[in-house]
């Protein structure tokens, strides 16, 4: 199958998935390929419209256009409800109202993502110089000082809120937690940590722990593929050669672990008795990242490397782990990882979907997203 059918395929898939879902979201696939639902505060709302943008964007379809439309009420509403903000405002916004508002140019979009960036800004830690990820309870919880490796992604909705005011200060607190995540997540082979506490009163850099890895010691696959792809991402906004050198890193270590279909297990130093789940999501970021890293090169045997294993794993996802053969799947990949330790280690992810369409988008040249 080619990547030109297999966005037909994947856009034909979210066509009939549309009206069954309605002004719902996707939060994680059950074993008969439907999605269960998000509940009122996920962190995954923002995928299943960042998905209908895009398949707008490339087809012009007033039907994707629709049904993200139909999502925008939810999440302006969300703003008012500051109980459900964290870290993911980033992913939130990004691919929902800065979305539509870079297709559409609607004001109403742009003012509820500047809001969204507020909120984020306002988490920033100037002591430690990091966006703190979950919400805490009590001062002694660790959350207040905790940085994971997915908030990268999140930077970029400051990094578009820079350039759209000409406000620096969102910049600047972007590129500081950028700085933070590599001195402390960061390991010396250019492997990562999922989090990483820091004492927030001082910002003293404490110890580096997982949440949804196999070990503290070990790497988790998803984590490097936001690392992969958010690196760049900061590299292409601040032009910060640090961060370009990271991803960098963080791809050869990633890509030196891979398995022989490209799609990578969960964690890449799992000890031989651990459950040895694919995580298709990390597959799908990992793609994404690497197609993006690539076009950042002025290395033309480096970058073409970076193509060739993107399309690689590409090819692996696209060979084992979609759903083109099953005509109720609400979704598009099989087998994503959400949280092993927590039993979610083998369904469809709203990410997984979305990021399969990113990578499927940079495999035919594309370059135009929503960060
Ligand atoms: N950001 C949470 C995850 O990747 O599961």
């Amino acid at each position: 199958m080619t990547y030109s059918e297999a966005l037909t395929q994947a856009f034909d898939t979210i066509r009939h998935t549309i009206p069954k879902m309605g002004t719902d979201r996707p939060a994680i696939g059950r074993s008969d390929l439907t999605y269960e639902r998000c509940h009122d505060k996920h962190w995954v709302d923002g995928f299943w419209s960042g998905q209908l943008w895009l398949a707008y964007a490339e087809t012009q379809d007033p039907v994707f256009f629709e049904a993200a439309r139909a999502q925008r009420p939810y999440f302006i509403a969300r703003l008012d409800r500051p109980e459900t903000h964290d870290h993911d405002l980033g992913f939130l916004y990004t691919l929902t109202l800065v979305a539509d508002h870079v297709l559409t140019g609607d004001e109403e979009a742009c003012r509820g993502a500047l809001r969204a960036a507020d909120a984020l800004a306002g988490r920033y830690n100037p002591r430690g110089r990091f966006i703190p990820a979950w919400n805490w309870q009590s001062d002694s919880d660790p959350n207040r000082g905790r940085i994971i490796i997915d908030c990268m992604e999140n930077l970029n909705l400051l990094f578009w809120a820079a350039a759209q005011t000409g406000q620096t200060c969102y910049r600047d607190i972007a590129v500081a937690h950028a700085h933070t995540t590599i001195d402390t997540i960061v390991r010396a082979d250019a492997s990562t940590y999922h989090s990483f506490v820091c004492d927030p009163d001082t910002g003293e850099p404490l110890y580096g722990q997982t949440v949804q890895g196999f070990a503290d010691d070990s790497c988790w696959s998803r984590g490097q593929a936001w690392g992969i792809h958010g690196f760049t991402m900061a590299y292409r906004y601040a032009g910060n050669e640090r961060f370009r050198l990271t991803a960098i890193r963080l791809a050869d270590y990633a890509l030196a672990r891979l398995p022989d279909d490209g799609v990578p297990y969960w964690d890449f130093l799992l000890t031989d008795d651990a459950p040895r789940y694919r995580d298709s999501s990390a597959g799908a970021i990992m793609a994404a990242g690497l197609f993006l890293l690539a076009d950042t090169l002025n290395d033309e045997a480096k970058a073409a490397h970076y193509r060739a294993s993107a399309r690689a794993i590409l090819d692996g996802l696209i060979a084992g782990y979609t759903t083109f053969d099953h005509p109720q799947a609400e979704g598009l990949l099989t087998q994503g990882a959400s949280h092993v330790a927590h039993g979610y280690c083998d369904n469809m992810l709203p990410y997984g979907d979305y990021f399969f369409i990113e990578a499927l988008l940079r495999a035919q040249g594309r370059t135009a997203f929503f960060w």
